[in-house]
């Protein structure tokens, strides 16, 4: 780890109060002037860090950048996030992260970028990802599932981050629109895109992706998402640590996954259905038909009744509320 990692660490350890020079240049081993350059090069990467004479160093509490050392405190994973590294600037983390996997890497891998260039939602579709708002991230799974099951875990993923929102601001309730954005009032806080690779040979799941945009410390959105995005912030008025929430993501992740053969979590999926009982219109391809919808099935698919009386299962395409 390099030394302004090392000098980080310690001053995420002890956020909100003055560390002496001392004390850090013995925790990681370097000279007091050694340390003094550490915290110049976190000043420059944007870390308030207010120094006292005589008294030492002090991480602001207001402080909000992601780093992989705020992120661990909070971290209870057996795997998820063990190997995580957080970038200043990335265009997707998604394709970033899919590459890594292309090249191995391990189950949990987890990749996280304060700015997102070019952050990709479903179907094609941009995600919103400006700097220092939201927390953007990418992990890797490589569980042995079949390729139904595998169907299901962009559902499990979903309840996770409606659970590790509501563990860091817990006066918030979370909805899940089908199939993978979670909303807050009526508008949505988060999108999910998963992407995956098919063994084609074990007839299974090699890895996959799953990629969460959650809207943070957001105070407005462009005029296209005006009506129908929201942030944390704007919910309850204050900031939560983006860094809690990324850990709580990663802890909720795993928690559910353990559960992703007996699809215990579609009990709280459809719980927390902001779709069942709405009239909706579904677009598959060129076809797009209005229906009520009465239900969620184990797979996750929509259950809906069409104008004509017919009953359908939804596994894929789009809705909007009628
Ligand atoms: C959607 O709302 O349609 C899905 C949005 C998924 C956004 C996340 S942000 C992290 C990851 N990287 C991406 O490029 N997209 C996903």
């Amino acid at each position: 780890m390099a030394l302004k990692d090392r000098v980080l660490a310690v001053l995420e350890a002890n956020k909100g109060k003055t560390v002496s020079g001392t004390k850090i240049s013995n925790t990681v081993g370097v000279t007091r002037g050694a340390v003094w350059k550490a915290v110049n090069s976190l000043r420059s990467e944007g870390y308030s860090i207010s120094a006292v004479t005589n008294r030492g160093y002090c991480l602001e509490e207001s402080n909000d950048l992601i780093s992989e050392q705020a992120i661990r405190p909070y971290l209870k994973t057996k795997a998820l996030g063990k190997k995580l590294d957080v970038y200043r600037e990335i265009d997707s983390t998604n394709s970033f992260t899919k590459e890594a996997a292309h090249y191995g890497a391990v189950h949990g891998t987890t990749v996280i970028a304060e700015i997102q260039t070019g952050g990709k939602g479903r179907l094609g579709r941009k995600f919103y990802s400006p700097l220092g708002m939201g927390v953007y991230m990418s992990v890797i799974i490589r569980p042995k599932l079949s390729i139904d099951s595998s169907l299901l875990v962009t559902s499990c993923a979903a309840v996770a981050v409606a659970q590790a929102i509501e563990r860091v601001a817990p006066e918030l309730e979370c909805q899940i629109k089908w199939v993978n954005d979670i909303y807050i009032n009526g508008r949505k806080v988060c999108g999910i895109l998963t992407e995956a690779s098919i063994d084609v040979e074990q007839g299974g799941l090699e890895y996959a992706v799953i990629g969460i945009g959650i809207n943070v410390q957001n105070s407005s959105f462009p005029e296209e998402l005006a009506n129908t995005a929201t942030s944390i912030k704007m919910e309850i008025h204050h900031n939560v640590s983006r860094n809690m929430l990324a850990a709580e993501v990663l802890n909720c992740l795993e928690e559910q996954l353990e559960h992703i053969d007996d699809s215990e979590f579609m009990k709280e999926y459809v719980r927390r259905s902001n779709v069942i009982g709405k009239k909706i219109t579904v677009t598959q391809g060129d076809d797009l038909f209005t229906a009520d919808c009465f239900g969620i099935d184990s797979k996750g698919r929509l259950l809906v009744r069409c104008e004509n009386g017919e009953e359908k299962a939804v596994g894929s395409g789009t809705i909007r509320f009628a």
